[in-house]
């Protein structure tokens, strides 16, 4: 699908489907929704009302136009009310578009440039794209995509304005789509293809040719020289062995403020020998959806070309049950000496990102933010939409936080409770991998925080929204979300 941004009027555009928009609170048909039923002789107005068609967010109206005008069909998205309209609801008006256009089987696509309210034409354009591209995403490894995709997606303004200031907009978006198709993509391929080597030539692939990114891997016999014991005991019960990963990306002036971006690694999740009951491991494959957004991030950050050095970091693993597995039971040495004790084999992320967060920490970042699928009990206190926010930090929470309103991402903080240590304490070792039964989001949060050193620091957890189990809104289908890769995005515009 080839997106763009030109001049012309809707009612003389050849399309196979003519896309306007409308408000659930106009009085009557307003802009280019107007005109384009001025041209069908009012036709549009009165089947729209007939139909008892409200224009709530993201409802559709589609009609014929017998020939009135040059475009086949016309479809009127609803956009909701006019004082509430957001990106968030330009974004999920181009999505639900593309999704009509694929169901009629539209190959020239044309829509108004939806510029409502008080927002930005540039801001528009990139929600568009955004929700167009994503929207049109279906993974296609291993079946054929059942309906094809529109050839074209013009957005088409009478507006000279409008035209020019959408350039920028419009490359941020494929820019933002790009990135989330690279971790929808890595998440969606099931464990059997996606090995922890595998997460090592993708961080290599994304290198590959670009001056401005290195990678750095370290093995198995390396992370054993680095006492990285968390990384190391998780992977011991799989054939597949482990890596840690690191990617720099320095801009073309030097700086000397660097960020760190860590994501959780494990390419599956069995449970290890506390093994998940099996309606759990189902989706266990996404286990990996922290450090697909570090890469899908990293995957976009040469042309994003934002002025600070960037550090992505992840540790690659696999939790297997075997015969060499850790036991609940057993002593972890994390690479900064503190020692863990594991009384459940599926709270193996907060072991391995132990060693990647102190590893992260010694590179003295101005901060850290780590994206990990490490609790369900997340997904129970915040559902499957919004991420857990927890951060040392208020500066950087809020970075965070901006960040992720900024690019339409659901995040929510949640307390870093002090007292809550004390059930993380260990008998025999520093600390211990699980909590009591309450609040096991924070005492995940409270054990990462144990390695980050004092550094400005945010955890994200995005167990809930990184693999969707049903349909959440026009642009995110079933699946791999690449949910986190637009906040990093957008924060790393922000420095
Ligand atoms: N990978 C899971 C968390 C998860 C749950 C991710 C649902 C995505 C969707 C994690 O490793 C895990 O198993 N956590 C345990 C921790 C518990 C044993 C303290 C959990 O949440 O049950
Ligand atoms: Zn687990
Ligand atoms: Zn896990």
């Amino acid at each position: 699908m080839e997106i763009k941004v030109y001049k012309g009027d809707l009612t003389q555009e050849k399309a196979d489907l003519l896309v306007v928009g409308h408000f659930s609170d106009a009085k009557s048909l307003e802009g280019p929704v107007a005109a384009v039923d001025t041209a069908m002789g009012g036709r549009l107005s009165r089947l729209m009302k007939d139909d008892g068609f409200k224009a709530k967010l993201a409802s559709t109206f589609l009609t014929h136009t017998n020939g009135e005008i040059a475009a086949k069909r016309v479809l009127v998205v609803g956009l909701g009310k006019k004082d509430e309209v957001n990106l968030e609801a330009v974004r999920q008006a181009a999505a639900v578009a593309v999704n009509v256009a694929k169901e009629c089987g539209a190959k020239i696509m044309v829509s108004e440039h939806h510029v409502p309210g008080e927002l930005k034409a540039g801001d528009c354009a990139q929600a568009m794209v955004e929700g167009a591209r994503l929207a049109d995403y279906s993974f296609s490894r291993y079946k054929k995509p059942s309906q094809k995709s529109p050839k074209l997606f013009a957005i088409v303004t009478n507006d000279g304005k409008i035209l020019r200031s959408s350039e920028k907009g419009l490359e941020l978006g494929e820019l933002a789509a790009r990135g989330v198709v690279f971790a929808r993509d890595l998440v969606n391929t099931p464990a059997h293809d996606m090995h922890p080597e595998t997460l090592v030539d993708m961080a290599k692939s994304i290198a590959k040719g670009k001056s401005s990114i290195r990678v750095r891997v370290f093995d198995r016999e390396a992370l054993k020289r680095m006492g990285a014991g968390g990384i190391l005991g998780v992977a011991q019960g799989s054939d597949h062995p482990p890596y840690l990963v690191h990617m720099t990306y320095k801009p073309k002036k030097p700086t000397k403020k660097s960020i760190a971006l860590v994501g959780k690694a494990v390419t599956f999740d069995s449970g290890g020998l506390s093994l998940k009951p099996a309606d759990y491991m189902m989706t266990m494959k996404c286990d990996m959806a922290g450090a697909a957004a570090v890469l899908g991030a990293f995957s976009v950050i040469a042309d994003l070309a934002p002025g600070v050095e960037v550090h992505g970091i992840f540790g690659a693993v696999e939790n297997m049950p075997s015969g060499g597995a850790i036991r609940p039971g057993d002593v972890l040495t994390a690479m900064n000496k503190k020692t863990m004790e594991v009384l459940n084999t599926d709270a193996e992320g907060r072991l391995t990102l132990a060693d990647t967060l102190s590893y992260a920490a010694k590179l003295k970042p101005a901060f850290i933010v780590d994206l990990a699928t490490l609790t369900g009990a997340c997904v129970v206190a915040l559902g499957e939409e919004i991420t857990g926010v927890m951060s040392n930090d208020d500066k950087v929470a809020s970075q965070t936080l901006d960040a992720a309103a900024a690019a339409g991402e659901k995040m929510w903080r949640l307390p870093l409770e002090k007292n809550y240590k004390k059930v993380i304490k260990s008998q025999i070792a520093d600390l211990q991998n699980i909590g009591n039964k309450w609040g096991g989001a924070l005492t995940a949060g409270l054990f990462l925080e144990e390695f980050v050193d004092k550094t400005p620091w945010a955890h994200l957890d995005i167990a809930g929204p990184a693999f969707a189990e049903r349909e959440i809104d026009p642009y995110t289908h079933k699946g791999a979300t690449g949910h986190g890769v637009r906040t990093l995005l957008a924060l790393l515009r922000s420095l």
